[in-house]
């Protein structure tokens, strides 16, 4: 696979006093950049692409218009080592087999709709079962299995790369056209952007995230269960059986549920209690504690061993929180790593779970002549590893 970067493009491009001015910025490192190779093929012959954003500290993304699966995510250490804390695959052969959602921009429906079905206006919309009675992350082919068309911009400071899909009216059940626009960037503050937007020419309802899973003791090196978590959350969602929530906001005060200070997420993953139960573990929408618009903290983690620490900040009202409760060491990822019971968590900012079906829940509709807007940021730091 042939790897051009932008400085080398631009050294072949400029004339020589200008390419060693280039060759310069390239000794100090002191510059992100937007590479791009050749990551596969779909199997109608359309060629995918692999984006890697570097930023000028050389915290590397790694991306693929196949889905907008975030494939690599290399931070810092407290020691000053890179590790790749996603998890993923090294191939897009595999990408194209069924796994549980790696790395995907998850749409037009983050999260489950009870019963696969909702009603907007009188009208019934029928959904694909793909959860039992319910219907998960968008149907069977959601925007995790989607090819989207891909643009790069490398900035003073930030490397973006902007991916666009437009939804056909009724794909998947959902009505109206969306045209769908997901911008990555990522910063020399070390932080990466998320923004979401979205707008339809049907009333329809809408619920975007991506579904990460991080391990911050770098992928594939076993459980997640020693990460300590806040979440600035009071409430959460309970859920049924089919993990539908009862549409009740719980009091965290009490429960394993309460991570308003950091906790080791083993502490009480298996506590004996109803909830927990039902998840197998943390798979649960949290109301995130915020005070008006924009941009707040929803939570942070940090894995001691490693000192490596992420902050998630998000316009969105609610995070799911899920352990990787269902990852059972079947699969085999990145470099040959197996990926044992809950060895990712992944934090999902969202719209609640089947808002569509529950009238007191933040609404998820979107009307045409508005714009659905969602940011959320990633902020990666490193702090002293405890031993
Ligand atoms: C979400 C759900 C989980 C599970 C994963 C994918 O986070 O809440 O129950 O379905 O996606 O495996």
């Amino acid at each position: 696979m042939s790897k051009i970067t932008r400085r080398e493009a631009l050294r072949a491009a400029v004339p020589a006093a200008a390419a060693l001015a280039a060759c310069k910025s390239v000794d100090r490192g002191a510059k992100g950049s937007v590479t791009q190779q050749e990551f596969g093929k779909m199997p109608n012959g359309e060629s995918v692409t692999l984006f890697t954003l570097k930023n000028k500290n050389e915290v590397e993304i790694s991306i693929t218009n196949y889905g907008g699966i975030i494939v690599a995510l290399k931070t810092f250490d407290g020691k000053g080592l890179l590790a790749d804390v996603a998890l993923g695959f090294d191939t897009l052969e595999r990408y194209l087999q069924p796994h549980p959602y790696f790395g995907a921009i998850i749409g037009r429906y983050g999260n489950r709709i009870g019963k696969a079905r909702f009603t907007l206006d009188g009208v019934t919309y029928t959904l694909a079962k793909n959860n039992g009675e319910n219907s998960l992350h968008g149907g069977n082919e959601g925007f995790d299995k989607k090819l989207w068309k891909a643009r790069t911009e490398s900035g003073e400071g930030a490397q973006t790369l902007a991916l666009e899909y437009t939804s056909p009216d009724g794909e998947e059940g959902y009505p109206g056209t969306l045209r769908t626009e997901v911008r990555y960037t990522l910063s020399d503050d070390d932080s990466l952007r998320i923004d979401y937007r979205a707008t339809t020419d049907k009333k329809t309802v809408v619920n975007l995230t991506n579904h990460t899973y991080f391990n911050l003791a770098g992928q594939g090196s076993g459980d997640i269960l020693n990460h300590e978590i806040e979440i600035r959350a009071s409430r959460f969602t309970p859920v049924d059986a089919g993990l539908i929530p009862t549409g009740e906001l719980r009091s965290v005060e009490g429960t394993p549920f309460d991570f308003r200070k950091p906790r080791r997420i083993g502490e009480r993953i298996d506590a004996n209690d109803e909830q927990i139960r039902l998840g197998g573990g943390y798979d649960h929408n949290f109301v995130l504690d915020r005070e008006g618009e924009g941009l707040a903290m929803a939570a942070r983690v940090a894995e001691p061993s490693t000192g490596r620490a992420l902050e998630v900040w998000t316009t969105e009202p609610g995070m799911q929180f899920y352990t990787g409760n269902f990852l059972d060491g079947t699969i085999t990822g990145k470099g040959g790593k197996a990926y044992p019971r809950r060895s990712g968590f992944c934090l999902e900012t969202q719209h609640f779970p089947d808002s569509p079906n529950q009238p007191s829940f933040p609404s998820t509709v979107l009307e045409p002549g508005q714009e659905y807007r969602s940011t959320t940021v990633w902020k990666f730091l490193a702090v002293q590893p405890r031993k």
